[in-house]
């Protein structure tokens, strides 16, 4: 059994000038221990999957079908204090802006131990100890600097490593981590996507990494499945779907992966993705889809 199996989700948006339909009925799993990368242009539905799992989706958005399962658990069906027993415990989360998801008012540790008192139900020096292991298994030696700092004292990566140790304090089965290195410059990208690699060997958990970069994806990923309006268009294993992909809209995307000038050998314009996201007030027939390929729109 999948730990997370999606079947057949439909997600509308009401908005002022009519329903959007993002999630016709959109089906996927994640294995145990398996890190799944979502690529996926802009607006193809990254983010929104994410919340529809975490159930924090906007006001507008209505669900009209279908089943999130976690772990035995149709999430879809439970209460709001049954859901929050598992938001941030079993299920957690890690965005795209440290900076903007940690609290710059409070110390590292305040933050730290209200998620651990919360989450994990520890206080005191066992929440501190916790906290202090949390921090150097995300590659932060001096633990005791880094909780006394506040969060714009630390660098952006190390705000990054804030968060997944929060993230990874309770324990959790499925991590969701929404675009986590596009705000790091590429050093530091290369540095967290190694600390999910050795975490994931080390530790019990899956993750669903959402990026735009198929680069990141591959670096990472056992299994991609790449988004296009709402839709999966390609999954498969990470290798499989880099070395042959199957959709033109894949294909598209690879080819649009820099390569540094020194290996292609001569200066080549980058290849772009043609065309515009479709307008999913009127989604198009999925068929239309294909002469992204061709590079008409
Ligand atoms: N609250 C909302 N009301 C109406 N439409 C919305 C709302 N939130 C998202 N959408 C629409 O749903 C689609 C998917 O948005 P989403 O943010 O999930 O995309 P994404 O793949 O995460 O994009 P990005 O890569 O830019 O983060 C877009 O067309 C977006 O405009
Ligand atoms: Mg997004």
């Amino acid at each position: 059994m999948p730990l997370l199996d999606i079947r057949g989700l439909r997600l509308n948006f009401e908005t002022e000038t009519g329903s959007l339909e993002l999630f016709r009925s959109f089906n996927l799993t994640v294995e145990r221990k398996e890190i799944l990368g979502i690529v996926g242009e802009s607006g193809s539905g990254k983010s929104t999957l994410a919340y529809a799992i975490l159930r924090l989706l906007p006001a507008n958005a209505r669900i009209l079908g279908g089943e999130i399962i976690l772990d035995g658990q149709s999430l879809l069906e439970l209460r709001e204090d049954e859901i929050r027993k598992i938001r941030g415990k079993k299920l957690t989360m890690v965005f795209q802006d440290a900076s903007t998801s940690l609290n710059p008012l409070f110390r590292v540790k305040d933050q730290m131990l209200a998620v651990i008192k919360e989450n994990v139900g520890l206080e005191g020096s066992p929440a501190r100890q916790h906290a202090v292991q949390l921090l150097k298994q995300v590659e932060l030696p001096d633990a005791e600097g880094v909780m006394d700092s506040f969060p714009f004292e630390l660098s952006g990566g190390m705000q990054q490593r804030v968060m997944l140790s929060m993230a990874l304090s309770s324990n959790p089965k499925l991590i969701i981590a929404d675009e986590p290195t596009s705000s790091v410059d590429s050093t530091i990208q290369e540095q967290i996507l190694r600390l999910f690699r050795r975490l994931r060997a080390e530790r019990d958990f899956s993750m669903i990494l959402i990026t735009h970069s198929v680069a990141v994806a591959q670096e990472v990923c056992d299994r991609l499945a790449v988004m296009y309006a709402g839709d999966i268009v390609e999954e498969g294993p990470a290798g499989r779907v880099m070395a042959s992909p199957k959709h033109p809209y894949t294909e598209a995307l690879i080819r649009s992966i820099p390569v540094p000038r020194s290996t292609r050998g001569r200066k080549e314009d980058l290849p772009v993705v043609w065309g515009q996201v479709p307008d999913l007030m009127n989604p198009p027939d999925p068929s239309a889809m294909l002469s992204l390929s061709k590079g008409v729109s």
